[in-house]
């Protein structure tokens, strides 16, 4: 089975083909990065308006890599939620025209679905090895979610970001330090500079609960920026360079060792059999390292590059999905607030 994902929630125009849920045929991503770089952060507006330009070449290109017409596919899938409304609106009308003008069918697909199954697109099948169930870190500039995963399709929520997403906490903090938009990757880049003695920042924990909570850990950033001249940036003052590299990496150190412990936990108290990651900031190569170091059972994390926003996660979502049933019609509508499980 061939199913063409499509995937606009946020600043990523995306498109793909997926044969079988596992086989990779094409996988475009046009990214807005450098558009949205400008204004330091997403503009909602901005990016809608970016993938109606954007869309149709893509779509296009992932057609002609894949060396297939759309008249040889057997479905069209589509993210509907969680994600910015206008972005998402282009992709579920887009996928739409298309199925309908092909008579193929329509999959709606849970944008936090398809980061769970990007790991299914490795040569792997979590399913059976390790085995059902299993815990999903799903961390991006949206979410930061641990879902427990019983089975295709059976998904239960135990624990979430009670403020900012980490990724969105990468993203803050790496403003405040001048290292641009997107943060994650910055912060990452710039922590591999630390030398000598660096800051340690908290480990926030929300009590009696699974949740997590970033907020107070970018204050505490915020704070030492403050004292160090780092911020806010002034005329005429030269910022310490050894000085973000310091506070890059313990704030990086902080919000691994945050979500590695957290999931941990879950992992033990919940008997699950392995651990997935997937969502942007699962890119992070220490989270990766933490990760597999210190959890009890086994870690699968897709290549970085299936991690961030893409369509091949919603066509393999698309696919296992339908095994347990899920079908859309003509009147599929956005969801800005989807959640999973
Ligand atoms: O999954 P994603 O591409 O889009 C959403 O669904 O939000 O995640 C984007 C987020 C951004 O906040 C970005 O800063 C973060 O993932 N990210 C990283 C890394 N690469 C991307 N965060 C930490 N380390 C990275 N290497
Ligand atoms: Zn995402």
């Amino acid at each position: 089975m061939r199913i063409l994902g499509i995937e606009t929630s946020c600043d990523e125009t995306a498109a793909a083909v997926i044969e079988d849920g596992r086989n990779i045929l094409s996988n475009v991503v046009a990214s807005q990065a450098k558009l949205h770089a400008t204004f330091g952060g997403i503009v909602p507006e901005v990016a809608s308006r970016q993938h109606l330009i954007t869309i149709v070449p893509v779509v296009r290109q992932a057609l002609e890599d894949a060396g297939l017409e759309l008249r040889e596919l057997d479905a069209v899938a589509v993210t509907f939620g969680p994600g910015l409304a206008g972005s998402l609106l282009i992709g579920v009308n887009a996928a739409k025209g298309l199925a309908l003008a092909h008579d193929l069918p329509l999959r709606g697909v849970n944008h936090l679905e398809g980061h769970v199954y990007a790991t299914w697109l490795e040569d792997v099948d979590p399913g059976q090895s390790p085995g059902f169930p299993l815990v999903c870190l799903i961390t991006s500039g949206g979410h930061t979610d641990l879902i427990i995963m019983e089975g295709h399709g059976r998904f239960t929520l135990v624990g979430r970001t009670r403020d900012d997403a980490a990724g969105e906490a990468f993203d803050k903090a790496a403003r405040v330090l001048g290292l641009g938009f997107p943060g994650g990757p910055a912060i990452q880049r710039v922590s591999a500079q630390k030398a000598g003695a660096e800051p340690r920042f908290p480990r926030p924990r929300v009590k009696d609960s699974l949740d997590f909570s970033f907020s107070g850990l970018k204050t505490a950033l915020v704070r030492r920026a403050e004292e160090k001249g780092i911020y806010p940036p002034r005329e005429g003052v030269e910022i310490d360079q050894q000085e973000v590299a310091n506070v890059a990496a313990a704030f990086q150190e902080a919000m691994v060792d945050t979500m590695v412990r957290r999931t941990v936990e879950v992992a033990e108290q919940y008997r699950v059999n392995g651990v997935l990651l997937g969502g942007g900031v699962s890119a992070n190569t220490l989270l990766r390292e933490q990760m597999r170091e210190r959890s009890p059972v086994e870690v699968l994390v897709p290549r970085p590059e299936l991690c961030t926003d893409n369509a091949a996660m919603v066509g393999a979502a698309a696919f296992f999905g339908s095994e347990t049933g899920q079908r859309q019609q003509w009147d599929l509508d956005v969801m800005p607030s989807l959640r999973l499980g």
